[in-house]
């Protein structure tokens, strides 16, 4: 079963707040009490928050943008043919069109393509020379991003401090260096899709989602009603994945969404762009002694400490992206053995 927290009723919130970086942080960077409460109250109360002003270079974006469609306008053949990974479970590179299967919608596929990176062995186009980089400058970015509201989030969850090392240095050590295993997606949506993203929660532990270039992302709020998110040019749509949810014991919550055809007209495409925050995946995760007390009902995991590998290999199992027979550790041994090594 997919926990979405049907019988929560606690808590009606219609719409995902707004909020903004200058709000949540201060000059310096560090997180302003008041700021880090309304974020995470935005994630405790939906899941989601949509931020103005975050510190995303324009220019970046813009680049970005620009360069997935030169890429994704040579095509499946020459895609399959040049960065295509399937060996892998398209965890780098190009990921054809209906390929991804959403077990929420009856075994129907999405309509969408992807091209993705994480922070080892990434691949090049060869026919789109800057894109690599590009993208590598984007996620690089995101990191940067994702761990500040990390910070905020720490602040939130643990006001008397105890555990906000344990938080953060499971994406850096303590000298700064980086050691989150994110992902980071360039996804193309047809308008002629039947379905672009069927509904699913996220199973890292903060997704960043700089304004899509076209509509239809859709949260599912907490009373069972389909929410569209709006977003202005500029604005930071950020959501909670299980794993925080996990972390805090409950208390925030990983919501389904979905990315459904808003098209007016069927020609041209939807970009964006998600970036998925994971720690790195063989520290344990554990529930904050400061959110031990928080109601069961709310926790989609019934540990108290677990790998990060371990939580991830129960959750791909769950949406079916891992065979029944493949063994936990093997597993992990097969992803240390990528990151090491490459493929
Ligand atoms: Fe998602």
């Amino acid at each position: 079963m997919v926990p979405y927290f049907p019988h929560m009723e606690t808590q009606h919130t219609l719409e995902v707040p707004r909020l903004s970086w200058q709000g949540i942080f201060d000059s310096a960077g560090t997180p302003r009490a008041a700021g880090a409460i309304a974020f995470g109250e935005a994630l405790c109360g939906i899941g989601f928050a949509v931020i103005s002003g975050a510190p995303f270079r324009q220019d970046l974006l813009d680049t970005n943008y620009a360069l997935m469609q030169e890429v994704f306008a040579l095509g499946v053949d020459r895609l399959k043919d040049t960065c295509s990974h399937p060996e892998i479970g398209f965890q780098r590179g190009y990921m054809p069109t209906r390929t991804e299967v959403g077990i929420r919608c009856g075994g129907e596929p999405d309509d969408k393509e992807v091209m993705a990176f994480g922070s080892y062995h990434n691949v090049e186009v060869p026919d789109v020379p800057h894109y690599l980089q590009a993208a590598e400058a984007y996620y690089s970015a995101c990191q940067d991003v994702g761990y500040s509201l990390m910070h905020a989030l720490a602040v939130y969850l643990d006001p008397e401090g105890n555990e906000h090392d344990y938080l953060l240095e499971l994406f850096r050590r303590a000298d700064g260096t980086r050691i989150d295993d994110s992902h980071m997606r360039h996804i193309r949506y047809p308008s002629s899709a039947k379905r672009m993203a069927c509904e699913h929660t996220d199973s890292n532990m903060l997704s960043l989602l700089p304004a899509a270039r076209g509509k239809g992302l859709e949260v599912r709020s907490t009373t069972g009603e389909w929410i569209a998110v709006e977003t202005e040019p500029g604005d930071l749509v950020v959501n909670a994945g299980d794993m925080l949810n996990f972390i805090s014991g409950g208390r925030i919550l990983s919501t389904l969404h979905r990315v459904e055809n808003r098209f007016q007209q069927s020609e041209g495409f939807r970009h964006s762009m998600p970036f998925f925050f994971h720690p790195d995946h063989r520290q344990e995760l554990h529930i904050l002694q400061s959110c031990m007390l928080e109601p069961a009902d709310r926790r989609m995991f019934a540990h108290e400490r677990i790998t990060g590998y371990h939580l991830l290999y129960e959750l791909l199992r769950l949406y079916q992206v891992i065979p029944d027979d493949l063994p936990v550790d093997q597993w992990e041994a097969s992803m240390e053995h990528l990151k090491q090594h490459g493929f």
